[in-house]
C-alpha cells in the first residue's frame, strides 16, 4: 500500500490529486501495489468535488496513518509547508513540492534531513514549472562541469511581455489574465518583480555547481519598468525584451542575477514566448543544452511532482548527499564587468529629437545605434550603447540629462 497525501489542494495539489484519481490503476499495475491518492489536507470546503471524500483540516490525520508513504507539498508560502516538510520527512515519508519558496530557503536542510531518515526530498516542479530539468542536470549532466545557465523562469512575467508586445494589452490587463489561468503567484509581486525567478535561479545554480546559491544574494530585478515601447523599440532593433535568470560559475564565484535583458533575435532564448519557459545549461562535454516547455500551470506543473512520485516508486534512494547539501557558493558581483546597455530617452519641452539625436550620437559614439519610433515628431527614442562599464554609462547618462532636457527613463541590459 503507497498512499499519498497531498497537502494544500489549489492550482498545483488539485492538478496532483486529479492525476492520481485518473492514473490509480495504472500505476498500481506499473508498482504492483495499490498507490493511491490517501488524503488531502485543506481549510477549503470541497463538498460534491471529488476531493471530498479525501480531505481533511487536520494534519495529525494524515501523519496517524502508516498508509501514507510519502506527502506532495502544495501549500503556498514558506512557513507552514516547511514545518509540515519538516515532520513528515522525520516522520520517513517521503516529500515531494513545487514550493520554491521553502526549496530556496530550506532546501539544503530538507535534502539532509530527508537523506538522514532514508526517504527523498525532491522538487522537480519548483523550477521550469512542466520542464524536467532538475532531474537530468542531478543525473544526465552530473559529469559535466556546467558552467553557465541562462533562463525563462517566470510564466507570469513571460506571459505579460508576450501580451504587451504581440496584443498592445496593457501590463495589468495582462497580469490579471495570468492571474485567471492560475500562472501567477498569489502575490503576483514575487512574479513581476523577480523574486519567483531569483529563487528558481538560486535552485538550478545550487544544483549545477554543486554548492548552495542563497537565493537572498541574487541581484533581483523585476519588469515592472518595461513598456510597450520598450518592446517595440527593441523589436526595431533586432532584440527581444525577456526576464532572464542567469549565473556563471567562475573561479573567484557564482556570478548570478535576473533581470530584463535584450537578446538578439538569433539568441536561442528570444523566441520563448507567453507561458513557457526555457532553460539553457552549458557544460564542459556537451556544450549547450537547452530545455523548453510550460513553466506554470495545473497540470503541467502537477506532471513535474507526478515524475517526482514515480522517480520515489522506482525505488531508488540517492546513496550520498548532493553537492549543495553540503557546501555554500560564494556569490559574487560583477559590477567590473562590460556590457551594452538600451537607454530609453524622453524628450521634454521644445527639445527637438535631431538635437537629441546629436548629441547622443556624440556622447555614446560611433558604436551607439539610435533607435526612433515610427512617428514623425517623436517624444521619445532609445539608444543602444557599445560596451561600456556601468559607471562609464552614469557618467554619460548624466552627460545626456545636463545638455539637454530630456529624462533616460530605462536602461536595460542587452545580453552577451
Ligand atoms: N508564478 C510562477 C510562474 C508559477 O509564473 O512561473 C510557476 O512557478
Amino acid at each position: 500500500m503507497f498512499k499519498i497525501a497531498v497537502m494544500g489542494c489549489g492550482v498545483v495539489g488539485s492538478g496532483v490529486a486529479d492525476i492520481l484519481l485518473e492514473k490509480k490503476e495504472e500505476l498500481s499495475t506499473r508498482f504492483k501495489d495499490e498507490v493511491a491518492l490517501g488524503a488531502i489536507l485543506d481549510i477549503r470546503d470541497f463538498t460534491g468535488t471529488p476531493y471530498e471524500a479525501y480531505t481533511t483540516g487536520n494534519a495529525d490525520e494524515i501523519f496517524a496513518n502508516p498508509d501514507i508513504k510519502l506527502v506532495v507539498m502544495t501549500i503556498g508560502g514558506l512557513d507552514l509547508p516547511y514545518q509540515l516538510s519538516k515532520r513528515a520527512l522525520e516522520s520517513g515519508r517521503h516529500v515531494v513540492t513545487s514550493n520554491k519558496e521553502v526549496v530556496a530557503a530550506y532546501g539544503k536542510e530538507l535534502t539532509k534531513l530527508a537523506f538522514d531518515n532514508g526517504v527523498q526530498f525532491l522538487y522537480e516542479a519548483s523550477a521550469g514549472g512542466g520542464i524536467p530539468v532538475i532531474r537530468p542536470m542531478n543525473i544526465c549532466l552530473s559529469s559535466n562541469d556546467i558552467y553557465e545557465i541562462q533562463g525563462i523562469l517566470n510564466g507570469t512575467t513571460n506571459y505579460i511581455l508576450t501580451k504587451m508586445k504581440e496584443d498592445k494589452m496593457s501590463f495589468a490587463d495582462a497580469l490579471a489574465l495570468a492571474q485567471k489561468k492560475g500562472f501567477a503567484e498569489a502575490n503576483p509581486t514575487a512574479d513581476v518583480d523577480g523574486h519567483d525567478a531569483c529563487r528558481k535561479i538560486a535552485i538550478l545554480s545550487s544544483i549545477a555547481y554543486g554548492a548552495f546559491v542563497d537565493y537572498k544574494d541574487v541581484p533581483c530585478k523585476g519588469i515592472r519598468d518595461v513598456s510597450y515601447e520598450d518592446l517595440a523599440l527593441a523589436d526595431k532593433a533586432g532584440f527581444a525584451i525577456k526576464l532572464i535568470g542567469s549565473s556563471k560559475n567562475t573561479k573567484q564565484g557564482v556570478v548570478i542575477s535576473v533581470e530584463p535583458l535584450l537578446l538578439d533575435k538569433s539568441h536561442m532564448l528570444s523566441g520563448v514566448s507567453s507561458v513557457f519557459n526555457s532553460v539553457l545549461v552549458k557544460g564542459t562535454y556537451t556544450g549547450d543544452v537547452m530545455f523548453y516547455g510550460k513553466g506554470a500551470g495545473k497540470l503541467a506543473t502537477a506532471s513535474a511532482v507526478m515524475g517526482d512520485i514515480i522517480e520515489i516508486l522506482c525505488g531508488t534512494n540517492p546513496k550520498v548527499l548532493p553537492g549543495y547539501a553540503e557546501n555554500d557558493a560564494k556569490v559574487i558581483s560583477d559590477s567590473e564587468g562590460m556590457s551594452r546597455y538600451y537607454i530609453r530617452i524622453k524628450i521634454n519641452g521644445d527639445v527637438e529629437s535631431t538635437e537629441v539625436r546629436q548629441v547622443a550620437k556624440s556622447i555614446f559614439g560611433e558604436e551607439g545605434k539610435i533607435i526612433l519610433p515610427d512617428n514623425e515628431a517623436p517624444s521619445y527614442m532609445a539608444v543602444v550603447t557599445g560596451y561600456v562599464s556601468e559607471k562609464n554609462l552614469d557618467a554619460k547618462k548624466v552627460e545626456l540629462e545636463k545638455t539637454l532636457s530630456v529624462t533616460c527613463e530605462n536602461i536595460i541590459r542587452v545580453e552577451g
